[in-house]
């Protein structure tokens, strides 16, 4: 087994800085980087971070490519709680990336099948994720990869689960408005990525965060599978650090 690269932040705000760091020197070192984004509360003070930095001049997205983890299966790009319009409002309109240069699961592709693997081709000619973002939820699933009795490789369709479900309930009007499937990276596209940053942050996050890198790699547990992964840094706050 393998243990990442561990920065522990005061805060959410200053965990979003360390990350913020790495994918800076990411770009840095390769202007073209392909970047896996996530959605949620997590990473947001990173987007912020992020915006500020090229406000500044110290990162330039004009080359950069991203593709993100996941979308929710039938919701418009222009829906309110699409994560394309996600996306859209808290990082990539704030910054000079190209639109042509960014790609979310299509939520309302007629053929999602076709859909997932066309996805996978266009991260493949794009040379393959350099850093993969990466949240996690209360059960351990990464992108929407929910605990299973395997780890699904690529792209895919998901029925989320009701713990997930409860959890996202918070963004819409009712717990019905949640859309019970999802399109997601497999773990096998996540764990293709040359490079994992993983921020967890809150005291609510502390138990998984530990079954995750020191329990049993166990598809139960889906971000435990990173412990395979020769290259993950993991950016969490006192709050969520296991062994305070
Ligand atoms: C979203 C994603 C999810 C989230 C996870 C944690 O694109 O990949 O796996 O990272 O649900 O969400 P937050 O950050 O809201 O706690």
């Amino acid at each position: 087994m393998l243990h990442p690269r561990i920065l522990v932040a005061k805060t959410a705000d200053e965990a979003g800085v360390l990350a913020a760091n790495e994918f800076e020197a990411v770009i840095a070192k390769k202007p073209a980087a392909v970047i896996g984004l996530a959605t949620g509360s997590t990473p947001l003070p990173l987007y912020r971070e992020l915006i500020a930095r090229e406000k500044a001049g110290k990162i330039d997205f004009s080359k950069v490519r991203s593709a993100n983890l996941d979308e929710y299966k039938g919701l418009a790009p222009t829906h309110e709680q699409s994560y394309r319009k996600f996306m859209q409002d808290n990082l990539l309109d704030h910054i000079s990336i190209k639109p042509e240069n960014t790609i979310v699961p299509l939520g309302q592709a007629e053929d999602i099948q076709k859909m997932c693997e066309e996805y996978e081709a266009k991260i493949e000619e794009w040379g393959g994720v350099d850093c993969q973002l990466l949240g996690i939820g209360h059960d351990g699933h990464i992108g929407f990869n929910e605990p299973e009795d395997h780890f699904p490789a690529m792209t895919h369709e998901v029925q989320l689960t009701e713990m997930t479900i409860d959890a996202n309930k918070r963004f819409f009007e009712s717990i019905d408005d949640v859309p019970r499937a999802a399109i997601t990276m497999g773990i096998g596209t996540i764990m293709a990525a040359r490079k994992i940053v993983m921020i967890v942050t809150g005291a609510d996050k502390k138990e998984i965060l530990k079954k995750t890198f020191w329990g049993p790699v166990d598809p139960q547990v889906p971000a435990s599978i990173l412990q395979f992964h020769p290259d993950v840094t993991l950016i969490c706050d006192e709050a969520a650090y296991p062994f305070n």
